[in-house]
This record gives structure tokens, sequence and C-alpha cells, in this order.
């Protein structure tokens, strides 16, 4: 499924169609150059969520994890391998991705494709010369 994204607001109208799409347990895989979105249209979803602005931020820190309360979605767990360069899962991986009422949402993912569950949702975004964005969603 492909989306255009014109701007930051149909950001946002995505993030929340695909938060009601989402189960819990599920993995987002996200790729896509940097600049792309990625980090934003997680911060997007994670508003949706309820969490507040500040979280999300973009820091050293590879994996994190927030409280969250939706339809049975308990943690949402953001984990960004751009600085991974072992390609190895980073510490508390497993317990992230194996969760049942876990979301995780994984930036760089591809760096760690054969580690990742068959059933993970591929994001991948690209910007386009007009600045909006091109969303091509598997399955
Ligand atoms: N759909 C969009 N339309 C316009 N600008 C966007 C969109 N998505 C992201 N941006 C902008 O692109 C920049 C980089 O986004 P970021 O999420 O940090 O990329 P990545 O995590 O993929 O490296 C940010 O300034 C952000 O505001
Ligand atoms: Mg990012």
């Amino acid at each position: 499924m492909n989306s255009v994204i014109k701007n930051l607001s149909e950001l946002e109208s995505f993030a929340k169609k695909l938060l009601k799409e989402l189960r819990p347990g599920d993995v987002v895989a996200l790729s896509g150059e940097l600049g792309a979105g990625k980090t934003t249209l997680i911060q997007a979803l994670a508003r949706s969520l309820g969490l507040s602005r500040s979280a999300l931020s973009p820091t050293f820190v590879i994996l994190k994890s927030y409280p969250v309360d939706y339809h049975g979605i308990k943690r949402l767990c953001h984990i960004d391998l751009y600085r991974l360069n072992d390609f190895k899962a980073p510490h508390g991986f497993e317990e992230c991705l194996g969760e049942p009422d876990t979301v995780c949402f994984i930036e760089w993912a591809e760096k760690i494709k054969d580690k990742l569950p068959s059933k993970t949702i591929w994001l991948q975004i690209k910007a386009r010369s007009d600045n909006s964005r091109l969303i091509t969603k598997t399955p």
C-alpha cells in the first residue's frame, strides 16, 4: 500500500489511521534514508498513544520503552539502530519483541532484518523533491 504524505499535518492523520490497524505484539520496521521522516512518524504515533511531545526525542540510547494504554497496547518500544554497527540486536531487544502487550517501532530495521518476526510490518519512507513523503507499507 502506498500513501503520499504532503506535510506534517497529513502525517498526523496517517499516524492515527495506522494506529487503528495496530495490535498488541506488532512490530513495525521503518526503513528510509536519514531525514526521510522515520522518527517524525513514530513521534506522531506516540502522540496518538497519549505520550507527551518530549517523549521520543532523538538521543544516543538505542532502545527506549514507554508505558501507554491503548486498546490492549500497554507499552511502546522505540528502537533506533542508526548507530548500531555490529548488526547484533541491542540489549533488551528480545524482551520488547517478545512481549504480547507491546508495540515495537524500529528505525533502520533493515540492519537486523533476519532477527525480526516474519509478520513484521514494513514501512519504507521516501522524501520526494517537493518535500512530500511516499510511504510504502508491506504487507
Ligand atoms: N511527511 C513529512 N512532511 C514534511 N516534512 C517531514 C515529514 N516527515 C518528516 N519531515 C521532516 O523531515 C525531517 C527529518 O525527519 P526525521 O524524522 O528526523 O528523519 P529520520 O528519522 O528518518 O532520519 C524533520 O525535520 C521532519 O520535520
Ligand atoms: Mg531517526
